[in-house]
């Protein structure tokens, strides 16, 4: 296999005429890949796609799959409702959560295309980035995120969460105000970076747009729908739905459901902008690979009304309800993503129940468990009386341990 890999590098390395130096660099590379059996796999795209145009080349394995799926008894739930859960928290440890899928498409094109770093952004706590960082340091790629952030000095930014893992990868890590937009301030940044290092070392940079929803990321949910198809989905539920955040999960689930003509209702349930800003983007990905006779609004539902104060801000109550989720069922949800929308899913099971299908509901986790060790949810977790808070002190063995406090 590894005779393989150089074979061919040195064919297509020739053929564009790379330096000796960038030639052994990426040998060296492809060979690390081949060692852990990383190795670039042509992508065979189920029957039901076979026709869509912008088909991905290769991918490359990074996501533990299948995720299992078992029942998940959350609080607020209607009694004539069950609820399931796909784990998709549980793609891997610390390359983890939905984003992982959408990277085995993603690092696969980096990689064919020869590029020896990637570039991506997100907010400070994006799961995106960190996932982002642990592949790239796994394949042996050199990182760079851009992050929104509201500091005013890097010595304020923490190890927490994580920016704990994009630190431990080696990140180079640049700031950018909070309300930075992705079109006119994140995306010159990333091409100016990515230029000073082709510029510095002659090396490629790959892009990856926010949250690596791009029609690329998009096949990493399609191939998960084609996952819960092989685990009975179809049967078995009525409705999927998950958390929204760049719309990248959305619009392969929407799409693969589409496609297979299956009876499901996929509804992504918004944690920041609008319905009209999801629909305009998995619209837009719909051209891109050549279905025009089919809408966004036709085929997902787009849930509104649950981002509370705003994109990455939390109320005491969605903490308190994270927490009651984590005490009651042993899953950890996160603050930005999956809490709010656990907690929105609740509230339209009892407000909007005509929005639903059926009866039998699968909620897909997908993952941020670093977002909950940024410290927000340290007072929560410390109120007196709280069963997050059942500490005793006992330092002699011959006195009984102290109550909680
Ligand atoms: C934990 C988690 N859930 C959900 C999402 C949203 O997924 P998507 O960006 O594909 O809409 C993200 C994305 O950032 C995330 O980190």
């Amino acid at each position: 296999m590894i005779k393989g890999c150089i074979r061919a590098l040195f064919t297509k390395s020739a053929l564009v005429g790379v330096s000796k130096d960038r030639f052994t660099r990426l040998l060296l590379q492809r060979m690390s890949l081949c060692a852990f059996g990383r190795d670039l796999i042509p992508y065979d795209p189920p029957d039901y796609a076979c026709h869509l145009k912008h088909l991905p080349k290769y991918k490359i394995k990074l996501a533990q799959s299948p995720t299992p799926i078992h029942k998940w008894n959350i609080p607020g739930v209607p009694d004539e409702y069950t609820i399931s859960i796909k784990r998709d928290d549980m793609t891997g440890s610390t390359l983890s959560g939905n984003k992982v899928r959408k990277l085995e498409f993603l690092f696969a094109d980096a990689l064919e295309r020869g590029c020896s770093h990637v570039i991506t952004c997100g907010g400070i706590q994006s799961n995106h980035c960190r996932a982002t960082a642990v592949a790239a340091t796994q394949l042996g790629l050199k990182v760079h995120l851009v992050l929104r952030a509201d500091i005013k000095d890097v010595s304020e930014v923490s190890c927490q969460g994580n920016l704990l893992m994009n630190r431990l990868c080696g990140a180079d890590m640049y700031f950018v105000p909070r309300g930075a937009p992705y079109e006119t301030q994140l995306k010159p940044r990333m091409e100016i970076i990515a230029q000073q290092i082709k510029k510095d070392t002659g090396e490629d940079t790959y892009h990856i747009p926010v949250g690596g929803s791009n029609t690329l990321g998009m096949f990493g949910y399609l191939d998960a729908f084609t996952e819960l198809l092989s685990q009975g989905v179809a049967d078995n539920f009525d409705d999927i739905v998950f958390a929204c955040g760049s719309g990248g999960t959305a619009a392969g689930l929407c799409i693969a459901n589409y496609l297979t003509g299956s009876k499901l209702k996929i509804h992504a349930l918004i944690v920041c902008d609008s319905a009209q800003y999801y629909h305009g983007h998995i619209n837009e990905v719909l051209r891109d690979v050549g279905l025009n006779d089919v809408t966004s609004e036709e085929i997902v539902d787009v849930i509104e009304g649950h981002k509370g104060q705003g994109y990455a801000v939390s109320q005491q109550f969605e903490l308190d309800y994270l927490r009651d989720v984590a005490v009651g069922t042993g899953i950890m949800l996160d603050p930005v993503y999956t809490g709010k929308a656990v907690l929105g899913l609740t509230q339209e099971l009892r407000t909007n129940t005509s929005r639903f299908k059926g009866q039998r509901i699968l909620y897909i986790h997908t993952g941020g468990v670093f977002g909950l060790y940024d410290g927000r949810i340290d007072n929560t977790l410390k109120q007196t009386d709280s069963v997050t808070n059942k500490l005793h002190m006992w330092m002699d063995i011959n006195s009984p341990p102290s109550d909680s406090k």
